[in-house]
């Protein structure tokens, strides 16, 4: 059952191409126009959308975070992410020009139900994003787009993710349309290069053994940092907790900007970093930005893990170690540079001997708020 994998996580992992073919199977035609009746909410109302609220828990809402980068800069439509159990409880502002989208793998996550729930009370249009067919949150929502990674069955999420992303751009590639011309364009290029996204994630996982060398010999390691920016920060706050969950070391993502604003304190000899690095070609400069954070954290004796573009010399002179990951655009790489993150936490839990699929105090879906 586990298809000659030690682990369902490592098996799982192993089908995340998959999980994003599948996610998109039917629902683009040849030249990248996308179709999805399957929502059964008229054109009018998505087109009438002012606001998009995502609600979700844990890495649902790290796909969350990656969406709201994508989404607002493919329809400039305002997106914010709310924790569920947060968004519950803080008098949310939602009327019915709000799309509330929850992602779930599960479709049984009580925090999210509930907020979920009290969206609609609210009077807002609510959109479910799942993993499991008849379950729970999609019952109870107006519409739903499945993600198709099939079931997952180890606690830590890994193709659900991937999956939750895929079908994150789908909804925002298809709000683009809808918002006409301007958008509509973009739109079909980026789905254009987002089916190219499975083969590349399958020569990645075909790359991975230096990563699980380092895994191995970092198995003593107290305490790991996670930098990104842009939609490198949702994969740095991922890396954290696919560490925190699986190997139960103290683990922190931060946003790269954020590092001369208190954490850089924490930086001291030997300390390992990752550092998820935006393409080259991301705007604003950000490539040089998060490069001179690693110069910066180098010359302070941290141990630089570098997750970079094939191809990106720039951070070899301040790179201890470089992960390497296909060339994509920018808004697409997460697919990619989480893959090296999942690869390390769940080596390193094996390492140190733990039960990768079912880690302590777990359950894989939370059916309590
Ligand atoms: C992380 C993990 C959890 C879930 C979260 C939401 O590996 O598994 O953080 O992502 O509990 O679960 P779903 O997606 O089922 O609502």
């Amino acid at each position: 059952e586990k298809g000659g994998y030690d682990t369902f996580m490592e098996k799982e992992i192993h089908e995340q191409p998959h999980a994003v073919a599948d996610t998109l199977l039917g629902r683009t035609k040849d030249d990248g126009e996308l179709v999805l009746d399957e929502l059964r909410i008229s054109e009018e109302r998505l087109r009438d959308i002012d606001r998009i609220t995502v609600v979700a828990c844990g890495t649902a809402a790290y796909a969350g975070t990656v969406a709201k980068y994508a989404i607002e800069h493919w329809t400039r439509i305002p997106v914010e992410v709310s924790l569920a159990h947060e968004f519950r409880y803080c008098d949310p502002i939602v009327d019915e020009r709000t799309l509330v989208v929850s992602i779930s793998q599960s479709g049984e996550t009580m925090d999210t139900l509930m907020a979920v729930k009290h969206a609609t009370e609210l009077g807002a249009l609510t959109l479910s994003i799942c993993n499991t067919h008849g379950s729970t949150i999609p019952r109870e929502s107006d519409a739903v787009l499945y993600t198709h990674a099939g079931p997952e069955i180890a606690v830590a999420s890994t193709k659900a993710f991937l999956a939750q992303i895929t079908a994150c751009y789908v909804l925002g590639l298809y709000l683009a349309q809808l918002r006409g011309e301007t958008y509509a364009d973009d739109a079909k290029s980026v789905m254009t290069e987002l089916r190219d996204m499975p083969d590349k994630v399958e020569e990645l996982l075909g790359r991975m053994d230096r990563v699980v060398e380092m895994a191995r010999f970092m198995a003593d390691s107290r305490a790991i940092l996670f930098l990104g920016r842009n939609v490198g920060f949702p994969v740095a706050l991922e890396g954290a907790l696919k560490l925190k969950e699986l190997a139960y070391i103290h683990a922190e993502g931060f946003a790269a900007g954020e590092l001369k604003h208190g954490p850089i304190a924490l930086i001291e000899p030997g300390q390992p970093v990752f550092v998820v690095v935006p393409g080259p070609d991301t705007p604003h400069e950000l490539h040089k930005k998060v490069v001179s954070n690693i110069q910066e954290i180098r010359a302070r004796g941290a141990r630089t893990i570098v997750i970079a573009h094939d191809g990106d010399e720039d951070v070899v002179p301040f790179a201890s170690e470089v992960i390497r990951i296909p060339q994509c655009s920018p808004m697409l790489a997460p697919l990619l540079a989480v893959v090296p993150l999942q690869v390390f936490a769940l080596h390193l839990a094996s390492a140190k001997g733990l039960d990768v699929d079912q880690p302590r105090n777990l359950a894989k879906s939370v059916t309590v708020e």
